[in-house]
């Protein structure tokens, strides 16, 4: 299994906080069946450069090189106007691909120019947002119609493990999820404690009360964008 949100790397962000800490993730992405799984640790474009947090992120890597576990780089970006400085995004997005896993503001109310500053991701940067834990922000929770401009836009839609396990979310998931609206589940594990990898629970979840048809798409999307391949099914249901 691939799992395509972690903050597995050790102290880079509110993930793991130390060494041993991230190995003990590790093994339990192991002990899950897990193999491969992308850092994503948070990039805030208004408090480090690009160049040091690429430079942090692979120091953070090496620490975890024997740890038996595909780790690929990758960043969880926040959406910011001085994200636009850097002339390429290409270190930020998943190893060797074009896909950018993307968080938005949590505000009450989003902007238009959110929706441009992901136009300009796609267009400019030739990159495929992922927009993170979707479920998550009380502007998309507030009103659908944006997550249907995402999708027509052409970014992908992430929507985090615990939220599909938690019984008062799953209503509003299963919602998502029958309309096509998401295309990737993923931990966005932080320790293991309070936030702690479970995504084979979330796609047996998904398999039991949907089909395993709906779970066995969720994997193979998550394995087509680890190699950098278009999705087999791009868009959601409601599109066609
Ligand atoms: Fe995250």
């Amino acid at each position: 299994m691939v799992d395509l949100h972690t903050h597995i790397l050790p102290d880079m962000d509110d993930g793991a906080g130390s060494i041993e800490e991230a190995i003990q993730m590790a093994e339990t992405f192991r002990e899950q069946l897990v193999n491969t799984v992308a850092c994503t640790s948070h990039y805030y474009p208004s408090k480090i450069s690009l160049e040091e947090y690429v430079s942090k992120r692979s120091e953070a890597m090496k620490k975890l090189e024997h740890c038996n576990l595909a780790l690929k780089s990758a960043s969880e970006t926040y959406l910011h106007e001085y994200l636009f400085h850097n002339p390429d995004l290409s270190q930020l997005c998943i190893f060797q691909t074009d896909y950018l896993l993307v968080e938005l503001p949590c505000t009450v109310r989003w902007e238009n120019s959110i929706y441009d500053m992901l136009e300009r991701l796609i267009y400019y940067y030739h990159v495929i947002p992922i927009i993170a834990h979707i479920e998550r922000y009380p502007a998309a929770k507030k009103s659908k119609g944006w997550i249907r401009r995402f999708l027509l836009l052409g970014c992908l839609i992430q929507v985090n493990a615990a939220s599909v396990l938690d019984w008062k979310e799953w209503p509003r998931i299963k919602r998502y999820l029958k309309r096509g609206y998401i295309h990737v589940i993923a931990s966005d594990s932080h320790n293991l404690s309070t936030r702690p990898p479970q995504l084979p629970q979330a796609y047996d979840k998904i398999s039991k009360k949907l089909g395993e048809q709906y779970s066995n798409q969720l994997k193979m999307n998550a394995q087509a964008v680890i190699r950098g391949e278009a999705l087999q099914k791009k868009t959601g249901a409601i599109l066609e």
